[in-house]
């Protein structure tokens, strides 16, 4: 069996098509939807990441700001940052790119975006409503893999579902979302023993550890979807996956290559959350 690739860029691409009319029908009642992406440093990832946000949020008209602060911005600066924006009206969404550097407390910059504007999905509210099932704004990278699954016909409802990574922006909410469409989840760490015995049950494996090579052929059971979220740069310059994706593809059922599988569409994700925000703020306009 060879595994059929799922081509996020072009799933990406149509998808977005959608968003593009939504933000046409929100231009039409005079509204334009804004995005503020905040990058803190210069990490070469998160600067090609938010580059390409942008460019997607241009593609498809919506407004965009990026700031650029330095490595060393203080944490109030930041947070000063932040709040300004929480009170800027052209602004809908509000994004920090992640990481940020050890000296900020990460969850107080999460915690000071305004709920209405968390675009991403990362305020503890949110997080919140996604446990009970009634999220706003899902967070974009497993709400991609929800959405690519669904593209690509591949059924949830009663399926195991193995997500290898436990992580705030990956792992957790792919398992509560999963478990929202009634999959049977089970959530590997790094430090799982005997990691085979569970990904050789799953259904549909959901790998996002940052381990290149981690999931080998042996460890898929033939006919699975292989979701992989991994980006690793090698030291030759390649950027491959988690997944063994030459191994596995002759296993998998379905599998996502790296680059042009999950990435697209976690930027796709992110216009949705945008839009779906500037329509709430303009709801009684
Ligand atoms: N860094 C890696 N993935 C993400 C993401 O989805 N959002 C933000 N803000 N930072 C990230």
């Amino acid at each position: 069996m060879s595994g059929k690739i799922i081509d996020g860029k072009a799933i990406a691409l149509e998808v977005r098509k959608q968003w593009k009319q939504r933000v046409i029908e929100l231009k039409d009642r005079g509204i334009l939807p804004g995005l503020a992406v905040i990058i803190v440093g210069s990490n070469p990832a998160s600067q090609v990441y938010v580059r390409n946000k942008i460019k997607a949020c241009h593609e498809v008209g919506i407004h965009s700001e990026l700031i650029e602060l330095p490595e060393d911005v203080s944490e109030p600066q930041l947070l000063s940052t932040i709040e300004n924006l929480n009170r800027n009206t052209q602004i809908n969404g509000i994004l920090v790119q992640l990481p940020l550097p050890d000296t900020i407390d990460v969850n107080k910059v999460l915690e000071t975006i305004s709920v209405e504007k968390d675009v991403d999905g990362f305020h503890l509210y949110n997080l919140g409503a996604l446990m009970a099932g009634s999220t706003i704004f899902p967070p974009c990278t497993p709400y991609g893999v929800q959405c690519l699954l669904e593209h690509s016909s591949i059924p949830i409802e009663g399926q195991n579902a193995v997500i290898v990574g436990r992580s705030n922006i990956v792992g957790k909410p792919m398992a509560l979302m999963l478990l929202q469409k009634n999959a049977t989840v089970s959530i590997c760490t790094s430090k799982t023993r005997d990691l085979k015995q569970f990904t050789s049950l799953a259904d549909i494996l959901v790998v996002a550890t940052g381990k290149p090579n981690l999931i080998t052929a042996d460890m898929v059971k033939p006919g699975a979807a292989v979701i992989d979220v991994g980006i690793n740069r090698l030291d030759d310059g390649r950027l491959v996956g988690d997944v063994d994706f030459e191994g596995v593809k002759e296993v998998a059922g379905y599998i996502t290559p790296v680059p042009g599988g999950v990435g697209p569409m976690t930027i796709t994700m992110l216009v949705a959350n945008t839009v779906i925000a500037a329509e709430k703020a303009n709801s009684s306009v």
